[in-house]
C-alpha cells in the first residue's frame, strides 16, 4: 500500500485550502498545533518536504520535515495521525515511507525532538530505528523536557 498520497516542497506549494486543512488537522491531532501564518511562514522561508496520506480523500497522517545541515538532514517538526485511525500501524507505515522518500532524496537521516511524555510518538520513533540521544530539560515553552532523537 503507498502510504504517501500527496507531496509538497518548495517548488510545489500548498495553495489556500490545504493551508487551511493542515491548520484544522493540527488543531484536532497535534498537541502544539500552528496557526495559518506559522503555517505560511514556515513553507515560505524554509526548505521543507509535506507528506500527506488520504484514504477516500480524507486525510489521515501528516508529516512535515525541514532540511538542515545544508541539507544533509531532515528536520522532523511534526507528524500526526487522525485520532479516528490511530493504532492501526498507519503512523509506522507512514513515518517509515517518509523516512525512505527522504533517504532516496539523497539525505542522510532524520532528526527529532520529541517531549518526554509523549510516550506513543517515542515508542513509533524508536520502531523506525530513531534512537533517543540525550535529554534537554525545559526545551518547551510550557516547561516540558524533550529527547534529542536521530538516526544517523
Ligand atoms: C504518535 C502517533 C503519530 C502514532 O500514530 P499511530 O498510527 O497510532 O501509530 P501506530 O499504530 O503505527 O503504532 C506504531 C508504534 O507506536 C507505538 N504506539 C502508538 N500508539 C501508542 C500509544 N498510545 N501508547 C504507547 N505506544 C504507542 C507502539 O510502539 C506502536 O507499535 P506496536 O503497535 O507494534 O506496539 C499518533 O499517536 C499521533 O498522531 N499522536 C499525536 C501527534 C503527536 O504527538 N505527534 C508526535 C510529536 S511531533
Amino acid at each position: 500500500m503507498n502510504y504517501i498520497t500527496d507531496y509538497f516542497d518548495e517548488t510545489k506549494m500548498p495553495d489556500e485550502a490545504l493551508f487551511q486543512e493542515l491548520v484544522h488537522f493540527d488543531e484536532l491531532n497535534f498537541p502544539y498545533a500552528w496557526t495559518l501564518n506559522s503555517w505560511k511562514d514556515f513553507c515560505r522561508t524554509r526548505k521543507f518536504h509535506l507528506f500527506l496520506y488520504r484514504q477516500n480523500g480524507q486525510l489521515q497522517a501528516s508529516a512535515l520535515f525541514e532540511e538542515i545541515n545544508d541539507g544533509e538532514v531532515g528536520h522532523l517538526h511534526k507528524i500526526a495521525v487522525d485520532q479516528s485511525a490511530r493504532k492501526q500501524k498507519i503512523g509506522y507505515n507512514f513515518m517509515m515511507a517518509c523516512v525512505r522518500d527522504l533517504l532516496e532524496r539523497g539525505l542522510s537521516g532524520i532528526y527529532l525532538e520529541v517531549a518526554t511524555k509523549n510516550e506513543a510518538a517515542i515508542k513509533l520513533y524508536e520502531k523506525c530505528g530513531i534512537e533517543v540521544q540525550r535529554r534537554v530539560k525545559n526545551f518547551y515553552s510550557n516547561g516540558d523536557d524533550a529527547y534529542i532523537m536521530y538516526n544517523y
